[in-house]
């Protein structure tokens, strides 16, 4: 056990590196040790480390005002911010809801689909229908409509369960050898909207491009617009969860705009404040918006901080900064960059099954068996053993998880690192990386 502190956190057991400081995509600690930042801590500092132009707007802002409740007032940062995030929607958006992180925004997400279905007189409509191996937070309610079965396990039951569908995993379909893969697999929302019963279903929640629980896998073509089409049939609402891929991260702005559809509510977080304040919004479309706004034109749910003016500056400076340094656009480049790099100096291993993802959202799969796909199994912790071998012999954070083979085995890295790297830094990462995953490999026998 360690004793050092009183700080509660994830291993017991384990002494963490004390960090002290940190610039662009680097870490410093207290010995001055350098640790490069391959992973923006859970997908998330897009910035980097460091950013002086965000923490003087966050200065700035609260000396002027640190604090108004949305019940009694707003606030021009706020209103600012707001528009700035309906701008980068291309108007897809009509407003925007904030709040301070991702697992809020998924509980606000659903109450808004109820509120919308109930004032427009379908209140049986209630169901919210998610996918396997998915991720929508971890309080109770997103946990339920969460699919991400390791995280889940242990504190069962949750909520009323309401559905899941299969996910869209091309290097593993649960369709094996089917042609038509991306609709069959996206009918199986269909199947289960009329399994469970049109009338009773409000929404159906999905990741655009999948998160940590299947590792950045990106959607067969076809498989949202074919969802899209179902979720209008049924009078269900379409939410897109894109606290993990939205303001940039995948080289769009909003992952859903690689696809060619407009979800009716969308979560953001993470990079919208850049790491720089707890941060997460919901944002709806006009036809939700009305919805919402029959009978009595309120919609009174809150949490104590949402909409507060410190968040929205950051926001706000989040928002500039990627517009003057073009980071949309880096983070294609460099996305493309590095999934090269990785595709040329890492798809060499025998544990390595596959990579994926877009943009700076990179996904690499650790199998025991290469040509079968067969996955270790889980007691072997084969991506925390890379992700440990890479902090304590290459000084270097990336994000792994487990359980992207039907929630019982598969292993999975995630490489995301901030908006502003450059190819050298990549190198560098896909250098260390290999070093790694070589490290662990030796010790499994390969
Ligand atoms: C896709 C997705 N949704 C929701 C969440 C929950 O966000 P938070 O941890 O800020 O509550 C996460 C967190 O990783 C996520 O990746």
């Amino acid at each position: 056990m360690s004793d050092k502190n009183c700080v509660l956190s994830l291993d017991f057991h384990r002494e963490y590196p004390r960090v002290v400081s940190g610039k662009g995509i680097y870490m410093y600690k207290e010995d001055g040790t350098e640790i490069i930042d391959g992973a923006s801590g859970p997908v998330l500092v897009s910035l980097g480390h460091g950013n002086e132009e965000i923490a003087d707007a966050m200065k700035e802002q609260a000396t002027k005002l640190a604090f108004a409740h949305r019940d009694d007032c707003v606030t021009p940062v706020l209103e600012e911010s707001c528009r700035l995030i309906v701008e980068a929607s291309d108007y897809d958006l009509a407003k925007i809801f904030q709040v301070c992180g991702g697992s809020e925004a998924t509980e606000m997400a659903i109450k808004m689909a109820r509120r919308y279905h109930i004032q427009r007189g379908n209140a049986g409509k209630y169901k919210i229908i998610s996918r396997w191996q998915s991720y929508h937070g971890i309080s109770n309610g997103a946990l339920a409509v969460s699919g991400f079965s390791k995280r889940r396990k242990g504190y069962e039951p949750y909520l009323p369960e309401m559905g899941h569908i299969q996910p869209a995993y091309t290097y593993r379909p649960w369709i094996a050898n089917d042609e038509n893969y991306a609709i069959n697999c996206a009918r199986a929302l269909e199947n289960e909207i009329m399994a469970q019963g049109p009338d009773t279903v409000a929404a159906f929640i999905a990741e655009p491009i999948s998160g940590m629980s299947l590792c950045a896998a990106v959607p067969p073509e076809g498989y949202f617009e074919e969802i899209r089409r179902i979720c209008d049939k049924y009078d269900v609402l379409l939410i897109l969860d894109e606290v993990m891929t939205g303001m940039g991260r995948t080289g769009k702005m909003f992952a859903y705009k690689h696809f060619n559809i407009v979800p009716d509510i969308v979560t953001m977080g993470k990079s919208i404040s850049g790491g720089y304040f707890p941060l997460a919004a919901v944002g709806i479309t006009q036809k939700v918006y009305e919805g919402m706004a029959e009978k009595n034109g309120n919609f009174p749910p809150g949490f104590s901080w949402s909409g507060n003016p410190l968040g929205a500056a950051v926001n706000v400076a989040v928002m500039k900064y990627l517009k003057k340094h073009n980071l949309v656009d880096n983070c294609a480049k460099m996305g493309d960059y590095l999934k090269a790099q990785l595709e040329k100096k890492i798809m060499h291993h025998p544990i390595v099954g596959d990579i994926r993802g877009k943009g700076l959202m990179i996904g690499v799969e650790l199998v025991k068996d290469k040509a079968t796909k067969e996955s270790f199994p889980m007691s072997e912790q084969v991506a925390f053993r890379i992700q440990e071998a890479a902090l304590e012999d290459e000084n270097m954070l990336i994000e792994a998880s487990q359980g992207c083979n039907k929630g019982q085995a598969g292993d999975g890295l995630v490489i995301s690192p901030a908006f502003i790297i450059n190819k050298e830094q990549i190198d560098d990462i896909v250098d260390r990386l290999d070093k790694a995953i070589s490290t662990v490999e030796k010790e499994l026998g390969y």
